[in-house]
């Protein structure tokens, strides 16, 4: 089954949990990854992958000696993963768990999140242990990088999630729009 009927298929049994009608686009996945590079000894870490739309993106940063994990919950995704990606690590699991997952793994200090989760969408006790869980496991440099779709800006989970995101990072920044997905989305970004 192709990845696009495999996302919307689960979409229409977790709609709460997947919350997004269609994989990203590439150009969201190239606006999530700008200014990311990596160097062996590094680890980027990837939360809520689904079918690997920015996985994708993220494999050609994936020289010798770089480690990526991908952590998500959908079981169904992770099996899918797993057989997409042979190469590459996923975890069932969920992000809020993120400091464990690396401390189990001897990963001390990831240099980059890169999170397909919708954030702004969940419980806001979910969406807060995510952030200030991030944060802790990227303290002391890294960079987190989630978007939103632009339709959330103005709702009270898209303010709480940047006001989360503001108070969690040193530095925060928002992206000029995406357009070219379905639907358009900023990428946020926060810098320890
Ligand atoms: C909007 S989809 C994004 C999928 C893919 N990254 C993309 O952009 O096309 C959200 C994904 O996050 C996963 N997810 C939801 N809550 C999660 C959690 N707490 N931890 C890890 N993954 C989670 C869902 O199962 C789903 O695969």
């Amino acid at each position: 089954m192709g990845a696009l009927l495999f996302f919307i298929g689960q979409f229409v049994r977790h709609p709460g949990r997947v919350a997004a009608i269609a994989p990203s686009s590439q150009r969201l996945a190239s606006a999530m990854l700008e200014g990311i590079a990596l160097a062996p000894g590094d680890a980027i870490v990837e939360y809520g992958p689904g079918t690997g739309s920015f996985t994708r993106a993220i494999q050609p940063l994936l020289k010798e000696g770089v480690r990526y994990v991908g952590i998500e919950r959908n079981d169904s995704f992770v099996t899918y993963l797993r057989q997409q990606f042979p190469a590459l690590e996923f975890v069932a699991g969920s992000a809020a768990d993120v400091e464990t997952i690396l401390a189990e793994r001897g990963i001390r200090r990831p240099r980059a999140v890169i999170s397909g989760l919708p954030l702004a969408s969940m419980p806001r006790a979910l969406r807060v242990a995510i952030v200030e869980a991030t944060s802790r496991a990227l303290a002391g440099g890294g960079e987190f990088r989630q978007f939103s779709y632009v339709h959330f800006y103005p709702f009270p989970g898209g303010r709480d999630l940047r006001a989360l995101m503001r108070g969690a990072f040193t530095e925060f920044t928002v992206s000029r729009p995406v357009l070219r997905n379905v639907p358009p989305a900023f990428v946020y970004g926060g810098r320890n």
